[in-house]
């Protein structure tokens, strides 16, 4: 009936509204006063040669994981981040690229974009490198990214896109693809959870915005991040995070949240599907030169060989006894075939 479609699309944007109305208040909170723990991990702060990073930045660290990788940030990249928090990711970003608005940082809080300010001059005077005019602050919607098609090298947001319903967070992966050069890198960090998160935990507006009850599982994340047309992924890292226990949130079960940093390559899109790695390797260990599968895969004697999960499933599917296929380590940066 037509009108059941009308008034499900007046619901869901009430839903929607609400949804972002609540991600506000909560950030606004949380940049008027310091919240230490809001989203942390067990990921160290970069230390890094002559880079001091200001006490209200380190209490305003929101983020669940790093996205700062210097093997992303070779030859002075242009860096766009969206959620800004306290600003201590666009402080390392700039560390590796030195120049007026390298690093350009987005948010929609006002109140977060003025502390993010206010801790980058502070910033400012703690470290003799750093300008703060080397960012670029200002206020942008992950939904509707006010960039440029193609014109930054590396992309980046922190413990943000869980927050996003599925179909926001589809929208929000799309942009930051369509504003990647080819070859563009987009880093993340977010929660997953592997257990079904209860309607009631999903649908909690405050949950999903202190980043507790928006983890996907993490195949449906790559998944999304894949759809829209990312060729390669990588999974860098992956944590435990949190637990959701029936004793303080409505749930059934025990529910256990990790949090996993990725990096999603704008390669072309392979015509057989993407390219995943999760850490896996292959070891040849027969009596031959080589193994090679005649797919650009060449396996050295006892010399391990990363590969992605498509190409170990294939590796594996051969069923030879002289070759090992290691599990995903989930840490993986580089390096290895395809
Ligand atoms: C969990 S905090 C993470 C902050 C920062 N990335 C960090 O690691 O410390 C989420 C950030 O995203 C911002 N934010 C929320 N919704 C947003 C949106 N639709 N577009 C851009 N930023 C948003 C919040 O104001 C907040 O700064």
């Amino acid at each position: 009936m037509w009108w059941c479609g009308g008034l499900n699309l007046i619901f869901n944007k009430k839903i929607m509204s609400n949804y972002l109305d609540t991600t506000k208040d909560v950030y606004k909170e949380a940049a008027l006063t310091p919240d230490v723990g809001l989203c942390c991990t067990t990921t160290p702060v970069w230390q890094l040669p002559g880079l001091k990073i200001p006490s209200k930045m380190l209490q305003m660290n929101y983020g669940c994981g790093s996205t700062v990788n210097p093997r992303d940030l070779v030859n002075d990249p242009t860096i766009l981040y969206v959620g800004v928090g306290g600003g201590m990711e666009l402080l390392q970003f700039s560390y590796f690229s030195r120049r007026k608005a390298a690093v350009i940082g987005l948010d929609v809080v006002d109140e977060m974009i003025a502390a993010c300010a206010e801790n980058l001059k502070e910033a400012e005077e703690q470290n003799n490198w750093f300008n703060s005019e080397f960012i670029d602050l200002r206020k942008g919607d992950a939904l509707q990214l006010p960039i440029a098609d193609s014109s930054v090298d590396v992309a980046a947001q922190n413990c943000l896109f869980n927050i996003f319903t599925k179909s926001d967070l589809k929208k929000a992966l799309s942009e930051m693809y369509r504003v990647l050069k080819p070859q563009g890198r987009l880093i993340l960090s977010d929660p997953t959870a592997e257990q079904k998160m209860p309607d009631s935990l999903v649908n909690d507006e405050r949950l999903r915005a202190l980043c507790l009850s928006g983890a996907l599982p993490l195949q449906e994340y790559i998944d999304l991040i894949t759809s829209v047309g990312f060729g390669t992924v990588e999974i860098r890292a992956k944590r435990p995070y949190r637990i959701l226990d029936p004793s303080q949130y409505q749930t059934k079960e025990r529910i256990y949240i990790e949090s996993v940093e990725v990096c999603a390559i704008k390669d072309p899109m392979p015509s057989d599907g993407p390219c995943v790695f999760t850490g896996k390797a292959a070891i040849y260990f027969g009596g031959e030169s080589c193994f090679d599968d005649k797919k650009g895969h060449v396996l050295l004697p006892n010399q391990p060989l990363a590969v992605c999960d498509k190409t170990a499933g294939a590796i594996a599917s051969l069923g030879r006894q002289d070759i090992f296929i290691s599990e995903s380590t989930w840490h993986y940066d580089g390096g290895g075939c395809c």
